[in-house]
């Protein structure tokens, strides 16, 4: 067995270990409200507060706490630069399109700026300048692109030879008054906003089922704690929990990593992105102990790539190469779903579905695009066309033409092979698997994920991922089983924690 090198720096966001958890109550016996909203993240909390302040009757439905999944581990970047997407974007989509996108993202800055001098949020909001800067000479001319392209669209756009950071970068796009904020200070103080008879945010009551109940009758909910019957559903559970429409093929996940780092020396002034595969990231942590940077990277699709353990180290050498780094104060973590054609998916959640609408895809961008959406989501359940709809619009991609049937029977092979599995007996020694880490075993025709903790003791699941069968990887960072194929991730006891499964992988002997 070979023995685990330690990781550096505390495993934990900033966000969550600066902030109190949330103890909103549970909800209790059944409601009827305006607009039920499932999963309190950026987009979830920003919908339920339009929603409550256009007067509707609101519930937002989390099934564990608030602002502690995506939004509560981000970089929280507020900015409609969102690497060297502008010139992209006007290939794909044309011009109009594109512009949508930029005035959605250029005014959510703003709504959050608003909101936070409005309701005097103390959420280190701060407005810097953020800069894509050119990896090297071959991508200056694509960065000069982006600059003239995103001034088209009248961003606050400008190519810059002299960006504070790097020093050996040939240029940068610059975007004046961007921003960046602890998300977790604004989004609990905009929850607070959420309370009322009208209105309530419900922690820890798990949605498992929406009907739309058809053209005529109202929506249901049904949670764990009840059922909510709603005129209109937003899902903002970032991996839509109802997957109608095959967003699982039109959009795939993107795992990153985080450090927070002390400098020996204040950071330079901006927020900064180097758009490659894998990216860099860094952005300055005001009022932290010392000068602290933010740096993050290291991306790839999840379950797949290799140790998830080495990627911290990749990008703690990464840090080094680029600061005086004194020590690393923290590490995490987390994924977002990237829509294949880069603009997320907002709007009705099916072709043949009624009143239930979703918001999902940022793409690494959901500071604003979340902010944005939760506004268009609100404006949907009180039956309005909002703003920029076209461009955000789920079905301006066609899902697989004639592959319906054909996923189908692949989720119904999948279930019954996990049924099946939950019935066979795990023969044999336990395996020769290191604490911390995780195999996947064949025995008898069956496969196994294994994992033993750090107390030595072994846990077994299904190896079968239990959205559409593929097999989960072990992740040595996080101790989780991820799936290549869609992103689906599960504890080391198989408990579902990142879509698109809502099933937990079966564990031995159930
Ligand atoms: C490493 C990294 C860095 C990033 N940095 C930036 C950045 O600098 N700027 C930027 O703009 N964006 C950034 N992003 C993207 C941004 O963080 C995300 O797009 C955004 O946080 C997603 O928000 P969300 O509301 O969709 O999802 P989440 O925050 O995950 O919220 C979804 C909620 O739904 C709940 N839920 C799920 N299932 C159920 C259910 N059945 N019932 C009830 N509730 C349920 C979950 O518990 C969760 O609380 C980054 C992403 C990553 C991965
Ligand atoms: S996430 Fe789709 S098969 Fe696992």
């Amino acid at each position: 067995m070979t023995e685990r090198q330690p990781l550096p720096g505390k495993d934990a966001s900033l966000w969550l270990d600066t902030t109190d958890r949330t103890d909103f109550p549970a909800m209790d016996g059944d409601r009827h409200v305006d607009t039920a909203v499932v999963g309190g993240g950026i987009a979830g909390v920003t919908a339920a507060l339009h929603a409550a302040e256009a007067g509707q009757s609101v519930v937002l439905l989390e099934r564990d706490r608030i602002v502690e999944g995506v939004t509560g581990k981000t970089t929280a970047k507020v900015t409609a630069q969102h690497g060297l997407i502008y010139d992209d974007l006007v290939d794909k989509h044309g011009r109009d399109a594109a512009r949508q996108y930029a005035r959605a993202n250029a005014a959510a800055v703003e709504e959050i700026a608003e909101r936070v001098e409005r309701h005097d949020i103390d959420c280190g909001f701060e407005r810097l300048p953020a800069y894509t800067y050119a990896a090297d000479e071959d991508q200056r001319a694509a960065v000069g692109r982006e600059a003239t392209v995103a001034e088209g669209l009248d961003l606050p756009a400008e190519f810059v030879t002299d960006p504070p950071f790097p020093a050996d970068t040939p240029g940068a796009v610059k975007f004046a008054d961007q921003a960046q904020f602890h998300p977790r200070k604004y989004l609990l103080e905009l929850a607070d906003e959420i309370s009322g008879d009208e209105a309530h945010v419900f922690e820890q009551t798990k949605v498992t089922d929406v009907d739309d109940g058809g053209r005529d009758d109202p929506c249901r909910v049904k949670t764990e704690n009840g059922t909510v019957t709603a005129e209109s559903v937003l899902l903002t559970t970032h991996f839509p929990i109802e997957d109608p429409a095959f967003y699982f093929a039109r959009q795939y996940p993107k795992r990153s990593y985080v450090l927070a780092v002390e400098l020996a020396e204040e950071p330079p002034e901006g927020m900064f992105y180097r758009d490659q595969s894998p990216y860099f990231s860094a952005r300055p942590v005001p009022n932290a102990d010392g000068p602290t940077m933010l740096v993050g990277g290291q991306n790839h699709k999840t379950g797949q790539g290799g140790s998830t353990a080495d990627r911290y180290r990749k990008l703690e050498a990464q840090a080094r190469d680029h600061f005086d780094v004194e020590s690393v104060e923290y590490r995490w973590s987390t994924q977002d779903y990237v829509s294949v054609d880069k603009i997320p998916f907002v709007g009705e959640l099916g072709p043949t579905t009624h009143d239930v609408y979703v918001a999902t895809g940022f793409g690494g961008w959901g500071m604003t695009n979340g902010t944005a959406t939760g506004k268009m989501l609100a404006e949907y359940a009180r039956g309005k066309s909002p703003q920029w709809s076209d461009a955000f619009d789920p079905e301006r991609i066609d899902p697989e033409a004639g592959g319906k049937e054909f996923l189908k029977e692949n989720l119904d092979v999948g279930k019954e092979f996990t049924r099946d599995w939950a019935k066979a007996p795990f023969r044999g020694e336990d395996p020769n698997v290191a604490p911390g880490e995780g195999e996947v075993i064949r025995r008898g025709g069956k496969q196994y994920a294994v994992a033993r903790d750090d107390d030595g003791e072994i846990h077994v699941t299904s190896a079968v991922c239990t959205h559409m069968d593929c097999i989960v990887h072990w992740n040595d960072a996080e101790r989780s089983w991820d799936c290549p194929c869609h992103g689906s991730r599960f504890s080391i006891d198989g408990e579902v924690l990142d879509g698109p499964a809502v099933e937990d992988l079966p564990k031995r002997g159930e």
